[in-house]
């Protein structure tokens, strides 16, 4: 059984990367923090235990983590997943806030990390600012850990969210550093052009969400505002990347749960640009070592997408 703890700043592709995880055989959540990114943490929770909710798993622990970057300003996406993170579809039963645990997720992290050292994989589809707070209270965190997988930062300086930088890595350049530095163990890392150039096509969208089950159903829902706010944009960036709908955080999720899901990587040093004035928070490949550092990540470059689409269908049966 693969353990798992799975760091989210819960928008629409967070949820779908959770509702994989949870219908993935042989996957244990050990538990979900919560931190700040496409809106508020508090969101972000509500967001996480409306998820549980929909897939009947309220009994997988949910923490509450940093409301803030470590430094600059605290970003959000509401453009594309909705001002409440969840396409603002109304939802008068989602679960109280009273339900996230009174430990917060740095402390959760570790603690979780400590029980099961050498065990848990930790799968990271938001700003990294959980993760730098974890190293900075407990050194010995990050080589506790079986394996990270982040979907985050960029390869060919594309952004999403500045010119240069994609919006994980940009709404904590200090985070992403700091992880990048310090995380010595296999890192795994679904960067934005991959994932554009990894989409589902658009019909295997309609077939994934007609599915009969009410998590279909929730998910219809909640992915409504994505699916408008990507075809205003959708025209331009389908001549450069083809057609397609794309679950960013869901490749990093279907890389932990499944080994054989990544069919090719490059295996390179990385690091984040902190300082430039067009490149803040934009993701550095150290292809010709000039750092010379021993760790190196596995940046993904290909995946078997047979395997992604039954994963996927599988987390709305
Ligand atoms: C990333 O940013 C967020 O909006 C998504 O949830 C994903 O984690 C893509 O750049
Ligand atoms: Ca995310």
């Amino acid at each position: 059984v693969k353990k798992l703890l799975v760091d989210v700043d819960c928008g629409v592709d967070d949820a779908q990367a959770i509702m994989l995880a949870l219908a993935a055989p042989d996957v244990e959540v050990l538990g979900i923090t919560c931190v700040h990114g496409n809106t508020t943490v508090e969101n972000v929770c509500k967001n996480t235990l409306r998820v549980l909710k929909a897939c009947q798993r309220l009994e997988i622990p949910v923490f509450r983590g940093a409301s803030k970057p470590i430094l600059g300003k605290t970003l959000s996406a509401g453009h594309f997943h909705g001002h409440d993170g969840l396409g603002d579809a109304p939802d008068p039963d989602a679960p109280s806030l009273e339900m996230v645990q009174k430990e917060g997720a740095v402390a959760a992290m570790i603690r979780i990390v400590s029980e099961h050292a050498g065990e848990v994989s930790l799968v990271a589809t938001a700003p990294l600012t959980n993760l730098a707070l974890a190293t900075r209270m407990d050194p010995t965190f990050p080589q506790k850990l079986k394996g990270l997988y982040i979907m985050g930062g960029n390869t060919d300086s594309r952004g999403n969210t500045t010119m240069c930088a994609e919006f994980n890595f940009a709404a904590d350049p200090e985070a992403a550093y700091i992880v990048l530095k310090d995380f010595q163990c296999p890192t795994y890392i679904a960067c934005w052009e991959f994932t554009c150039r990894s989409k589902l096509p658009w019909e295997f969208c309609d077939a994934w969400l007609a599915q009969d089950s009410d998590k279909a159903r929730f998910m219809k829902r909640i992915f409504q505002h994505s699916i408008e706010a990507s075809s205003s944009e959708r025209s331009q960036k389908e001549m450069v990347d083809g057609m397609g709908f794309v679950s960013c955080d869901s490749y990093a999720m279907a890389a932990a749960v499944d080994d054989s899901f990544v069919t090719e990587c490059e295996r390179v040093a990385v690091s984040v640009e902190l300082t430039g004035s067009y490149t803040r928070g934009m993701m550095v490949l150290d292809t010709l070592d000039m750092m010379k550092k021993e760790h190196k990540a596995f940046v993904m470059k290909k995946v078997d997408l047979e395997k992604f689409k039954a994963l996927m269908m599988a987390a709305l049966k």
